[in-house]
């Protein structure tokens, strides 16, 4: 077997060399084009990153367009004092004591309305340890019985109604463009997650059409929110369709390799690609018998 290797690799090429040369220009001509092209843009102007001594600006939520259906809370005086007491131990050390906020540690919460806060508190994204750090999805540290409360007591400083999202309603065909267009360069085609300019992306698997209709409409941290002209409610309800869709891909052909994208896929390119060149560069190349 070795024996036959090693034939193979050092007999003399069979095939002619004006088809050699010309198969060996080809390949090079691909490879400069290759090389050449511009590298993709990426995501930019995500509104800077919090830096320095400079504090993350409050960015208001985007209320639902009119006569689009809106998510309701309990409201009661007695979940509000609830609310208060909870707020006061866990949110006023960085947001104050009458929510108006700590120049440069947490923007102020009045006016942010009940999406925002139902938001950050059921991925468990809020409390934060520490100011300038990237909120991410955790164990909530409130029940929802708590988080009714905060909200209650919240969005009493007024603020737009809480948007929500229907999956039944949206179009599975729509939702893949719509998410393709505005959401796949951050949070990758299949919704895996990926790395953008000072964030981390997170993957939508956990997210819950609810969060995702409070995510769209209020931008968290460095993503950008979206009105209802940019994205209507029918939009809305067809991305969250499309997304619980993208947890059970229809791998159709081919490898599925986590339906992660470009990472396996361009290890996948570099090892078959490589192991093909070489064996190109066996077929095309010659050996020489003795020193010239
Ligand atoms: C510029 C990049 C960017 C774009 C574009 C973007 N997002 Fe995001 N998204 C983020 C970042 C960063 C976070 C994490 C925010 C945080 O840590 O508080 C996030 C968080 C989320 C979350 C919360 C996920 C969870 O489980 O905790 C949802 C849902 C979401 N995005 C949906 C969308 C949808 C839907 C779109 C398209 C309409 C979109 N995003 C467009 C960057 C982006
Ligand atoms: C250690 C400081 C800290 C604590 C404690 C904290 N937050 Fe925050 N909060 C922040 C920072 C910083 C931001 C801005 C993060 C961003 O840009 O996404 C923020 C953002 C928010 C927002 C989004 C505001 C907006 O502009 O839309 C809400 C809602 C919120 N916090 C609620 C709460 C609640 C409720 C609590 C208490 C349970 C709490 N936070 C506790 C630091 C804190």
């Amino acid at each position: 077997m070795k024996r036959v290797f090693v034939r193979w690799l050092t007999h003399r090429s069979r095939i002619p060399p004006v088809l050699r040369l010309s198969l060996a220009v080809v390949l090079a001509a691909l490879a400069a084009v290759g090389l050449a092209a511009p590298a993709s843009q990426g995501q930019q102007s995500l509104g800077g990153a919090p830096s320095g001594e400079v504090n993350p600006p409050s960015k208001s939520p985007e209320p639902p367009g009119p006569g689009d259906p809106t998510k309701t809370f309990p409201d009661s005086p007695a979940l509000r004092i609830e609310g208060y007491n909870l707020y006061q131990q866990g949110c006023s050390s960085c947001h104050g004591i009458s929510l108006e906020g700590t120049a440069g540690v947490a923007p102020s919460l009045r006016g942010v309305g009940a999406g925002p806060v139902d938001f950050y508190l059921s991925t468990g994204r809020m409390p934060l340890e520490q100011p300038r750090e990237e909120p991410l999805r955790n164990e909530p540290a409130y029940d929802r019985s708590q988080i009714d409360a905060l909200i209650a007591f919240i969005s009493s400083y007024g603020g737009p109604a809480a948007p929500t999202a229907d999956p039944s309603r949206g179009d599975l065909a729509l939702g893949f463009h719509a998410f393709t267009l505005n959401c796949a360069g951050c949070h990758q085609i299949v919704a895996r997650g990926g790395i953008t300019v000072n964030a981390q992306a997170p993957d939508l698997e956990e997210t819950t059409p609810q969060q995702i209709a409070e995510a769209v409409r209020m931008g968290p941290y460095l993503m950008p929110h979206f009105d209802a002209t940019a994205i209507d409610q029918h939009t809305l309800d067809s991305i969250a369709r499309y997304v619980l869709w993208t947890r059970h891909p229809d791998d159709a052909g081919g490898w599925g390799i986590y339906n992660i994208g470009p990472i396996p896929e361009g290890m996948v390119a570099w090892f078959i690609g490589l192991a093909a060149l070489v064996l190109v560069a066996r077929l095309i190349g010659e050996r020489m018998d003795e020193p010239v």
